[in-house]
């Protein structure tokens, strides 16, 4: 059995499922989000400690700027509403990638991880105007700036992964096979799982039954 202590997710497919059931893409994105609270009490269910969920990525900024504010407002309804509950069941949310959105939504990101620091039962990191290309790149830049040696460890500090152990368990969702310029370092030796489903229909049985082929894999990380 493998230990399991890092889920990540990329939650693709909620434009098309909205279009299919709701000709609309943003119904998608809503139904995403009920999605989104199966997996995480699943995930505390199945005692992992850490889950990361792409919610944005620094190439989502092209989408039409409708489809934008509609998902960043669902954001912060759902934080409000979610957070001090969040906060009870001992679970800490970690946003990476960068905060420039409005005033308001870099308040309610920065006061609920701060609400939430001290939490340890699950960490929660939610990839926000995420790009792992972007992340890369400035963290060599730090490094040759600071006059600092470029190396694994050194790198490491510097991501915004920093303390949190690379994902053992990838999963895309949206029957697409691509990473989508999510975590290209931390990923180098996950196992990767694509689904058909899009992330709307996807479900806690989907979820258990990808942990449980997850744990029957011979991870041989170069050796034999
Ligand atoms: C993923 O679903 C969610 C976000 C990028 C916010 P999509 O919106 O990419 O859904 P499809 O791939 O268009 O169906
Ligand atoms: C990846 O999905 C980003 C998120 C799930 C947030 P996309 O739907 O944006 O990826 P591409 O553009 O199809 O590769
Ligand atoms: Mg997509």
């Amino acid at each position: 059995m493998n230990p399991l202590k890092h889920v990540a997710i990329i939650m693709d497919g909620n434009g098309r499922w909205g279009i299919k059931h709701k000709n609309s893409r943003n119904a998608g994105h809503k139904a995403g989000l009920k999605t989104v609270e199966k997996i995480i009490k699943e995930t505390i269910k199945n005692r992992i400690k850490f889950l990361t969920l792409y919610a944005f990525s620094t190439e989502n900024w092209k989408r039409p700027k409708k489809e934008i504010n509609f998902l960043f407002n669902l954001l912060e309804n759902f934080l409000k509403s979610r957070i001090n509950e969040f906060h009870k069941e001992n679970i800490k949310l970690k946003i990476i990638g960068v905060k420039n959105f409005s005033k308001k939504l870099n308040k309610i990101l920065i006061s609920s991880e701060k609400k939430t620091l001290k939490n340890d039962k699950l960490q929660i990191n939610l990839a926000l105007n995420y790009g792992s290309k972007f992340e890369l790149l400035n963290a060599f830049k730090y490094l040759n700036k600071n006059k600092k040696r470029i190396n694994e460890n050194n790198l490491k500090k510097y991501l915004q992964t920093k303390n949190i152990p690379d994902p053992d368990l990838l999963i895309r969702t949206g029957n697409t096979h691509r990473l989508s310029n999510f975590l290209l370092w931390q990923l180098a030796y996950s196992e990767i799982f694509f689904e058909k489903k899009l992330w709307p229909d996807f479900n806690e049985k989907d979820y258990n039954k990808i942990i449980k082929k997850f744990s029957n894999i011979k991870r041989n990380f170069g050796k034999v």
